[in-house]
Order: C-alpha cells, then structure tokens, then sequence
C-alpha cells in the first residue's frame, strides 16, 4: 500500500489543470450499454474508478480500447452477453449499480449485486429499485444480488424522489429513454454530471425535457444510437485545488474547469476572505490576509456539495473563529475528524454538525486516509500545515483524483508517494 509525504506550510503558485468528471464519466460509461453501436468519450479521466467501471463494462461483452491519437474512450457494445454485475466489483465501487437501469432497459433483465454500507453511510439503492418498479420491474433479492427483469419493454411511469438522489435519478433517466411512453422525474437531482448524462442521451437520440431542473420528462423510444460527447471538469477536482490554494497562501489558477458549477464554493471563499477571480473556464485564488471562519451546511446541487465538505473543514481548521460545518447529506461522513485532530484541529462533532474552532494553524502528522474525500481533505490540511503529513492508504484518492501528486508537484508543492 502506497502513503503520501507531504512537507507542509508552502504556498502553492502556477496553474493545474483539472480532469474530467469522475461522477459525470461513470454514468455516460455505462450508458453506452443502451445503444449497440461505438461511443467515443472524451476527456474520461484514467482513475481506480473508471477502470472498475471499464472491467465491468468488459464483463458484459463491450469492448473497449483509448484512442492514441486524443485519447478518446471509444465503447463498441454491439454485443452484450452478459447481464450480471458481481459483488467483487460493485463492492469496490458502489456507481456500479448506475448499469442496472440500462441493462433492464436493453436487455429486459439484470443482476446486479446489491452494493453494502461503505465509509461515509449506509447509503441504501432502495430509491433505484421502487423506480424501477414503477417501470414495470419485477424485482427480487437472491443470495445478495438484486435480480430484475421486466416482460416487454419497459412502461413510463411517474416517479417522485423522497429525496433527491444522483444516481438515482441518472439510472432511472437511463432506463425511462428505452421505455414505452412518458416518463417523469420529480424531485429529480439536479447536480451538473446529470445535465452532461442528459446530453449524451439526447445525442443517442433520447427525448428529454427539464435539462437542469427537477422535473424531467423522457419521451421513450425504441431505439437509440452510438454517440460522441465530452465529459464536464470534475467539479469536486477543482474545489479541492482551489481549498489547497486558500488553505496554503500563495496565488493559483485552475485551469479547464467550469465555474458556473462552483458558485457555492467561490461564494463561501470570498466570505472567509479569500480573493477569488473567475473567467470563463478557469478560476484565480489568492490569499493574502488571515481567514475567517465561516458556517457550512451541505445540500443538493446548487448548495455547497458534500463531496467538499471534508476539504473545506481542513481549511476552517486554519481560521480566525468557530466555523459550524453540517453535513445534511451522508449520516457519516465525519471519519476526517479524527483524522485532522491528530493534526491538531479542535472539532467537535455534534450529531450533524462539526464545530470547528479555527486556530489558524495546523501541525503534521501521521494520519489514515478513510474515504475518498477524506483522504483529499488530509492532503489539503497536510499541504497548509507545519512540518510533515504522512498520509498512509492513499488507494482511496485513486479513485477519484488524477495525477494528484504531479498536479500538485507542477505548482510548489513538496510531495510525494511511497510505497509502505
Ligand atoms: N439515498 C437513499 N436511497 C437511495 C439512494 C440514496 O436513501 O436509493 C440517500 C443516500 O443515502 C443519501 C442521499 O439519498 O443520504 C443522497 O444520495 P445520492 O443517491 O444522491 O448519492 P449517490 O448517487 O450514491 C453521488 C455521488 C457521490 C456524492 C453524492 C451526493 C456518484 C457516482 N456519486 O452518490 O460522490 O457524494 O452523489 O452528491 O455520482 C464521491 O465522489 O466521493 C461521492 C461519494
């Protein structure tokens, strides 16, 4: 297992250039599923993840290779024979359940082990299976696995959320554009990733109103064909560089990045007093005064996301006051706490809430990596405090951050990877 060695308290000055969107690149991977024919992807990040979601793809018969030229993903799924997503790979990658929705709708069956609890909750798929059924799926648990199948194809419905889900509003968007007759999503998630699902599905032929809203109406078809799209900027990549560069001083660009998809970030940055400049695909950040604290509360998109609450609490580790940080999303995505008091962060988690009484300065340490965005608040904390951070099983930010290390090495930043 490999660790990251960071030497702290260097500000980081030049520019990084962001990836494509992990959670945007997994559902338009899998729904290459739905037409036969070759996809070409492009800007499909190279992460732990999409290789687990490339693997599975592979185990359903599409064959897929990197075009030398741009690197482009090119999926051939003229063949599908196979329906079955094992337990060895939805249980290293929960997206994996993102296939079941277009298996059912091509294939009129799937078997897609039902993924377990993981790091930051129990996070149930509960709201993907009662769509489904509403689809006309016939659904049942055997051994572990959640086994569909529908007779015909499936039938447009009404569906409404309890709360919005992300992937469960792109699997359901997926299995409704095979359907016969309408469809409609209501309390539909409404986070940036599914706006570029929708694209790729409208470019496959797919009818779909309510791009961006909460209320999607799919016109089923019959028939859908290959199709050429671009995945957005990982958005979550680019909040976790700009947190680095407030946290550590210093003056950064992020390049190849889209800052309409940041403005609850860049709005709680400049209020803890962190200048911020946007342009039209990038974003500047300077800090040149002491932070101040600021409340966080995570929600659905556009509310500041869940997936940067962890780094954004390392930097109000660094400020001037108390900062009340509430995680309305996940039951348990506070395993970083720990983590950063060994840093020397005073938090205390209250139920929801993290308390976190800034001290303007943090001190290295030997810490644990627990989930993915764990592990990249550990690396902003680690970058920002004195002295050295030893961040051991760095698999987890394999999974979402490409070229971390290097990304980080081209603008200042003294770090590198070790195996243990
Ligand atoms: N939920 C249910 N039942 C369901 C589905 C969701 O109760 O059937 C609950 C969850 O437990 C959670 C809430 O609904 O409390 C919202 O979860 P959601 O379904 O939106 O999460 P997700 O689709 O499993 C995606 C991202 C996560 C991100 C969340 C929230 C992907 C592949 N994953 O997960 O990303 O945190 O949305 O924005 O898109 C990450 O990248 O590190 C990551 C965890």
């Amino acid at each position: 297992m490999d660790k990251i060695i960071i030497k702290g308290g260097l500000p980081l000055h030049g520019t990084i250039k962001v990836s494509g969107a992990k959670n945007a690149a997994l559902p338009l991977m899998a729904a290459a599923i739905l037409a036969p024919g070759e996809h070409v992807l492009h800007n499909v990040p190279d992460l732990r993840d999409t290789r687990t979601m490339l693997t599975l793809l592979a185990s359903f018969g599409i064959k897929w290779r990197r075009r030398e030229s741009d690197g482009a993903l090119l999926l051939d799924s003229t063949i599908i024979d196979n329906v079955e997503a094992s337990y060895d790979l939805v249980k290293t990658m929960r997206a994996s359940v993102l296939v079941l929705g277009p298996l059912l709708a091509r294939m009129g069956r799937a078997r897609v082990s039902l993924p377990g609890g993981c790091a930051i909750g129990a996070r149930p798929i509960d709201f993907h299976i009662k769509g489904l059924a509403r689809l006309g799926v016939v659904s049942s648990l055997d051994n572990g696995y959640v086994e569909g199948s529908v007779e015909g194809r499936l039938k447009g419905n009404t569906i409404y959320f309890d709360i919005p889900s992300v992937t469960g509003t792109e699997n359901l968007l997926m299995a409704a554009t095979l359907a016969e007759g309408i469809t409609e999503i209501r309390n539909a998630a409404r986070e940036p990733e599914i706006a570029n699902l929708i694209d790729m599905l409208t470019a496959m032929g797919a009818r779909i109103d309510g791009r961006d809203s909460d209320c999607l109406v799919i016109r089923g078809t019959k028939k859908l064909r290959s199709a050429e799209v671009t995945i957005i900027p990982d958005r979550i990549e680019t909040g976790t560089y700009l947190l680095a560069a407030a946290a550590t001083g210093g003056e950064l660009t992020v390049a190849a990045c889209n800052p309409g998809h940041l403005g609850a970030l860049i709005e709680k940055l400049r209020e803890a007093g962190v200048e911020v400049r946007v342009g039209q695909d990038e974003i500047f950040v300077c800090r040149t005064q002491p932070l101040r604290s600021v409340d966080i509360k995570t929600l659905p998109y556009p509310g500041f996301p869940t997936d940067l609450q962890a780094q954004i609490m390392a930097l109000m580790c660094l400020g001037n006051g108390l900062s009340v940080i509430t995680e309305t999303i996940f039951e348990n995505r506070f395993m970083h706490v720990a983590e950063l008091r060994r840093m020397g962060a005073d938090i205390k988690v209250d139920g929801h809430s993290a308390i976190v009484k800034g001290a303007g300065s943090l001190t290295g340490a030997q810490v644990m990596a627990t989930d993915l965005r764990a592990s990249a608040s550990l690396v902003v904390a680690g970058l920002a405090a004195q002295g050295e951070t030893e961040i051991s099983r760095v698999y987890h930010l394999d999974r979402g951050y490409d070229d971390l290390v290097g990304k980080l090495i081209g603008v200042g930043a003294v770090i590198r990877r070790e195996s243990e």
